[in-house]
């Protein structure tokens, strides 16, 4: 064994080496992961340990492997939390990283900042946002890759799988300077618990979207699309004008954490009145401090009372209800309050590793029972999403229009062993009862014309250089073409006044192929033009073409499509052949393992010409590709793009169009062939 170690410690310039650090101080107070319960037999065990080990030279073993094994024993998993550096990690300015190449620097800042203490959900366990969704899966993997960023070149491409830095491979300038995947598995393993025995070996990591990814922006990404979302609803069911906003209408939701924390801020800016019910008063405190929730509680009536008087003035508030979701929604019901927009965004994707707190427990009481009891944890969860169920029924029979807000919450109600939750009263090939906000509103109305969350960090960590791309990205935008360019147009021009910026200088904005073309094109002139310092251009994986996810970002899909995942695999490849500086694919974003496959990109603007032709290729492409093939499963507003992109673009672009069929001449020879059989 020595031996062998001896040739593989000379064979590798790049590596963890000693002494072994200090154990960290760990800071009172600060939000940490439950236990994710160890379910390892004896070798299993022994292999977890292996794996984490091989990391680092033998002399440290011994003093490792007791510390490594009370973590499995304890946390579910190893996080080799003595190799996480001590105190608070941040996003830096670009220049104070050390690297061969631009890029090698700018991905230091974004997976810092993905860690910080401020934007992280259970910083000291990597998990960046939803519960369960890391950067990578231990510190280990954290310093390792830190290091091989250091010595990243032009032309070579750090390749990591979920988290594992497997080394430097030469490429060349235009290709990726990174590929990443995270949690992808085989077919026949596809599921939680094959997840679950991988993760504690650590072999596979969540990442959700933008947490392995790289990309997270803090709760500002998800506020745009949750303002987009509640307008648009507001919009389409309760008759609200193009122009107008949400002045006098009552949203309620559950949920302050990474994403759901958006809700409050975002029905603020929209003009509306929210009630948001936390469980977790820590969580609640962080949004109360940021000034994203004005008014707290631990009583549903004055909730409800403050919510009726500020609807009646017409007031923008946001409402923190410290609380279970339950208990809220049976107060309504019982005592017939009306509410017009009604979602959900407890972390439904995972609700047995204690993304959703069923009721009657308090946040503790859920913790102690996760790692002491989880099979009666389990059967809570399944009671407590009946009644949720049963609430919203009621409500909805009343007027409430309730959408799934894509954290698989109708999903988990049904393997609660609720099939009524399903419009064929069985499974879930024909959906659910109830929309997904992508299937009523930000698909039809989003997706399929392309738009998405495009955003940028400016890597200087100059908030003068967000100031200077917001303005630039506000010229880019002719608010008179559609109600979405409006929408986009008074987002970006109120963006700072509304004081999104948590962690790096970042900003979020909605926009469609041509428009994030545009904006790209213009930010890296005024970087090759000295007016502004390099920035990192990405989005979210909820998007157009990113994602393959039947139960939200593909839930307009219906053509039967939305079960294959090519949508999000071509994406990635395409997006690869064009020279994004980060490509990123992963499995089960957003609503946890084998229910989805997504993907994300990273570009770093360094100004040069050759950023320019990337840009012109891979921007177009990485929205097109989404757009043409919701146009093949005949969604009218992607068709509509589809056309004008054949016609405006001939030697560029050609999309296939689907031929529709009268509607009554199928049914009716279907008809026949069943009545004859
Ligand atoms: N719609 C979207 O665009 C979108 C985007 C990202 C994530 N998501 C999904 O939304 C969900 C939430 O994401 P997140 O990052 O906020 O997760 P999170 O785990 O950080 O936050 C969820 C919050 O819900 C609270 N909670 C759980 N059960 C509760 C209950 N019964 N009553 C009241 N509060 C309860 C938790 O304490 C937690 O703070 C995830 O499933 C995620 O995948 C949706």
């Amino acid at each position: 064994m020595l031996q062998v170690n001896e040739m593989n410690r000379n064979a590798m310039t790049i590596q963890l080496e000693g002494p072994l650090p200090d154990y960290p101080v760990f800071v009172e107070g600060m939000r940490r992961a439950p236990d994710r319960v160890w379910t390892l037999n004896r070798s299993e065990t022994e292999l977890a340990l292996k794996n984490a080990l091989r990391y680092v030279p033998e002399v440290f073993h011994k003093e490792l492997i007791p510390e490594f094994l009370e973590e499995l024993r304890t946390r579910g998993r190893i996080y080799a939390y003595r190799f996480r550096p001590e105190g608070r990690i941040k996003g830096l300015p670009v220049h104070q990283y050390k690297s061969k190449c631009l890029a090698g620097k700018a991905f230091q800042v974004m997976i810092d900042n993905n860690l910080d203490f401020e934007i992280a959900l259970y910083p000291y366990e990597l998990v960046t946002y939803g519960e369960t969704g890391q950067v990578c899966q231990n510190w280990l993997q954290y310093r390792l890759i830190k290091r091989y960023l250091e010595e990243l070149t032009e032309d070579t491409t750090l390749v990591v799988e979920s988290g594992h830095p497997l080394g430097l491979f030469k490429s060349r300038p235009d290709a990726p300077r990174v590929i990443l995947t995270n949690g992808m598995l085989v077919g026949l393993f596809d599921n939680p618990a094959e997840w679950h025995r991988g993760m504690q070996l650590g072999v596979t990591n969540y990442g959700q979207m933008t947490a392995g990814g790289w990309m997270y922006i803090g709760p500002q990404g998800i506020v745009h699309g949750t303002f987009n979302s509640i307008l648009n609803a507001a919009r389409q069911r309760l008759g609200v004008g193009e122009k107008e906003n949400l002045a006098g209408i009552l949203f309620v939701s559950s949920g302050l954490g990474g994403m759901s924390g958006a809700q409050p801020k975002a029905v603020e800016i929209a003009g509306g009145v929210g009630i948001i019910a936390e469980v977790d008063a820590s969580r609640i405190e962080t949004r109360h401090n940021q000034g994203w929730v004005a008014k707290v509680t631990e009583s549903c009536k004055e909730a409800f009372d403050l919510a009726a008087e500020a609807c009646a003035a017409k007031q923008p508030l946001s409402i923190a209800y410290h609380g279970n979701i339950v208990d809220l929604l049976q107060y309504a019901a019982e005592h017939e309050i009306s509410i017009p927009l009604l979602s959900d965004q407890t972390s439904c994707h995972a609700p047995y590793d204690g993304g959703y707190c069923p009721q009657g427990l308090t946040f503790d009481e859920r913790t102690k029972m996760l790692s002491k009891n989880p099979e009666e944890f389990r059967r809570l969860v399944d009671v407590s999403l009946k009644k949720h169920y049963e609430f919203i029924r009621t409500l909805v029979g009343r007027g409430t229009y309730f959408f799934d807000y894509g954290n698989s919450f109708m999903r988990a109600v049904f393997d609660a062993g609720v099939p009524e939750i399903c419009k064929n009263g069985e499974n879930t090939y024909d959906g659910f009862i109830w929309p997904s906000y992508v299937e009523d509103i930000m698909g039809p109305v989003l997706f399929d014309y392309g738009y998405g969350p495009f955003r940028w960090v400016c890597l200087s960590g100059d908030p003068e250089d967000l100031r200077k791309t917001d303005r630039a990205a506000m010229e880019c935008i002719d608010p008179d073409r559609r109600s979405q360019d409006y929408d986009n147009w008074l987002w970006i021009r109120d963006a700072e006044k509304n004081a999104l910026v948590v962690g790096t200088q970042a900003r979020i904005l909605y926009q469609d192929a041509e428009g994030r073309t545009r904006i790209a094109l213009k930010f890296n002139e005024m970087v090759r033009d000295g007016k502004i310092g390099p920035v990192m251009l990405g989005r979210d994986h909820h998007d157009v073409s990113g994602t393959d996810s039947p139960y939200r970002e593909t839930a307009n899909i219906k053509d039967g499509s939305n079960i294959c995942a090519d949508m999000a695999t071509v994406c990635f490849a395409g997006n690869a052949a064009r020279g994004m500086t980060l490509c990123a694919l992963h499995n089960g974003g957003g609503v946890g393992i084998g229910k989805s496959i997504n993907g994300g990109f990273g570009l770093v603007l360094d100004g040069t010409e050759r950023t320019d032709e990337i840009i012109k290729s891979a921007m177009m492409w990485d929205v097109l590709g989404g757009v043409a093939r919701r146009a093949w499963a005949r969604n009218p507003n992607a068709m509509e793009v589809s056309r004008e992109v054949n016609r405006n673009y001939p030697d560029s672009y050609h999309i296939t169009l689907p031929y529709s069929v009268e509607e009554e001449s199928v049914k009716s020879a279907v008809d026949a062939l069943f009545d004859e059989n």
